[in-house]
């Protein structure tokens, strides 16, 4: 079992919970995750590391309730225990002293970006980071963000906080203005934002990093769930991934993939919703 110790409130529906897991804090590097399972009878849900604690022993995760199960973990407290955690999986990210780098995180997926704006600052490089939300407050990790990047420019797409517009917007203004060309840029979140990301590139044929997000069962690429397209060649985002080049990932086939199963998350979470008002939880 893997204690909780700790639960705060990021956003509305997002949570940040602390999990004692000393061995995965010992082995986790940026980019990877963890698949964990709320009991044992759970389905398996994977999750990136957004921080660890070798020393203390702990890993920070981020849970968006967006279905039954995330509600299910986002409604675990501080002092109760997850069935189980394996990992730390996937690849890690590859970092490289570049000069000057891009990072963005669009909602959730900034929970992906700590880690790598940590290791890209301890390798060298100034890093100006790029978060976005629809509103101010779904813009998460900005405190924590701006204690490592050299800059962080939030971006809201109703201008109540930072820039007016999408992330996309301000990442073409950062490429026309900077003083120092940026090298590189790496981006996690929703499927059309990593998309617009790798397009705003494309011409300049700067580097471009995704961090996709697909289905995952197993996480050591047996169930092919997580089968992505990549320049062409079938490749699994727990194994072979979850980062690639953006300019290489076929995003239509992963959007295609990842909406397959959203009419029987809809009925999960109506009926885990009806079992809730029946047990008088809500
Ligand atoms: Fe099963 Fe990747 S999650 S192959």
């Amino acid at each position: 079992m893997f204690e909780i110790l700790d639960k705060q409130q990021l956003a509305e529906r997002v949570y940040c919970i602390t999990v004692a897991a000393p061995r995965i804090a010992k082995k986790h590097q940026p980019g990877q995750f963890v698949i964990l399972r709320v009991h044992d009878r759970g389905e398996r849900v994977p999750l990136t590391i957004a921080m660890s604690d070798a020393a203390a022993g702990t890993i920070g995760l981020i849970v968006q309730v967006a279905g039954a199960t995330s509600a299910q973990l986002a409604s675990l407290e501080k002092g109760q225990a997850l069935s189980d955690i394996a990992g730390p999986l996937g690849k890690p990210t590859e970092i490289e002293d570049y000069g000057h780098v891009a990072v963005i995180g669009g909602g959730v997926g900034t929970a992906v970006i700590y880690p790598q704006v940590v290791g890209l600052k301890r390798a060298g490089n100034r890093v100006s980071v790029i978060i976005g939300g629809r509103t101010k407050d779904l813009v998460i990790l900005e405190d924590v963000l701006g204690e490592v990047a050299d800059v962080v420019y939030p971006c809201t797409d109703d201008g109540s906080y930072g820039y007016h517009g999408l992330v996309t917007g301000k990442l073409a203004e950062l490429m026309d203005q900077a003083d120092t060309p940026i090298k590189a840029v790496y981006a996690a979140g929703p499927v059309p934002m990593m998309k617009a990301v790798a397009e705003a590139t494309r011409p300049s044929g700067t580097k471009t990093v995704v961090s996709l997000n697909p289905i995952m069962v197993d996480g050591t690429g047996m169930c092919g769930g997580c089968r992505v397209t990549v320049g062409g060649k079938m490749l699994f985002a727990c194994v072979d991934g979850p980062e690639f080049d953006g300019h290489e990932v076929d995003f239509k086939e992963l959007w295609d993939r990842l909406s397959t199963y959203k009419s029987f998350e809809k009925e999960a979470m109506e009926r885990a919703q009806h079992r809730c008002k029946l047990e008088n939880v809500l």
